[in-house]
C-alpha cells in the first residue's frame, strides 16, 4: 500500500466532515464534533491564501497488479483514509504545530505511521521548519505510541488542558528531533519519552 498527502481540495470537505463530525476523532483533537459542511465551505474559503497552515489529505493506494507481461494494469484508485496539517506555522521562530486524523474504517492499517513522517519530512525538508510540536492527551495510548517511534519527546506535562466526556484531562506537549540520528524510539532515554 503506497501513501502520499497532498493539499486539501474543496472536493475533499464532505471527507473532513465526516470526521470531523465523528466523537471518536474530535475528542483527541480536543474539538467538540459539531461542524455543518457549509461552515466547513466558510472556513476553507476564508483560509484559501493563508500561508499559516498547510492541510493534507493522507491519500492511500493498493499496489498496482502487473500483467504476465510485466506491464502494470491500472490499479484500484486512490482512497482518502485522513488528514495531517501543519498549523500556527510561524516564519519568525520557524515551527508548527501538528496535528492528524484517521478515518476509524482505515485505523490500525499503518497510515498514521507513514503519514507522519510525511509531514516531518514536509515540514523540515521543504519548509525549512526548525521546530513541530504536538499536544497529545495522555490517555491517548496509540497517538503516543506513533509519536514515539516518529522520534517524539515530551517538553512537558499540561495539566488539565482540555474537557472532553464530562471531565478535564491532562496532554503531553511533544517534539521530535530531525532528522532522526538512529532508529526511532532507540535515541533517548525512557523516561524522556512521550
Ligand atoms: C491515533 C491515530 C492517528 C492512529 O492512526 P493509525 O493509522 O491507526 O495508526 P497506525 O496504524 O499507523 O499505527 C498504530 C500503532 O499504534 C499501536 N496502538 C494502537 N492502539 C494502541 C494502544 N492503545 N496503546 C499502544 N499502542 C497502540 C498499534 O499497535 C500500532 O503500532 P505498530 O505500528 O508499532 O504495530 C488514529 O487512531 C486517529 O486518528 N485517532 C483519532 C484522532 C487522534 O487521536 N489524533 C491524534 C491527536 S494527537
Amino acid at each position: 500500500m503506497s501513501v502520499r498527502l497532498r493539499a486539501l481540495e474543496r472536493d475533499d470537505l464532505r471527507f473532513a466532515h465526516s470526521l470531523s463530525n465523528d466523537s471518536r476523532v474530535m475528542s483527541y483533537w480536543f474539538n467538540e464534533p459539531f461542524d455543518s459542511l457549509a461552515e466547513l465551505h466558510e472556513i476553507y474559503d476564508r483560509h484559501i491564501h493563508d500561508l499559516r497552515e498547510r492541510r493534507f489529505v493522507i491519500e492511500a493506494r493498493e499496489p498496482e497488479a502487473t500483467g504476465g507481461d510485466g506491464i502494470a494494469e491500472s490499479g484500484p484508485r486512490p482512497e482518502r483514509v485522513g488528514v495531517v496539517e501543519l498549523v500556527e506555522i510561524d516564519y519568525i521562530h520557524r515551527c508548527a504545530e501538528f496535528q492528524i486524523m484517521i478515518a476509524p474504517s482505515r485505523q490500525g492499517e499503518g497510515h498514521a505511521t507513514t503519514a507522519t513522517r510525511l509531514a516531518l519530512d514536509y515540514a523540515f525538508a521543504v519548509l525549512n521548519l526548525h521546530k513541530v510540536y504536538l499536544i497529545v492527551s495522555t490517555e491517548n495510548h496509540g497517538a503516543i505510541h506513533i509519536y514515539r517511534k516518529a522520534g517524539f519527546t515530551v517538553e512537558g506535562t499540561l495539566r488539565e488542558e482540555f474537557f472532553t466526556d464530562g471531565r478535564y484531562r491532562d496532554a503531553l506537549r511533544t517534539s521530535p528531533r530531525w532528522p532522526p540520528t538512529c532508529s526511532p524510539g532507540t535515541r533517548t532515554a525512557p523516561e524522556s519519552r512521550c
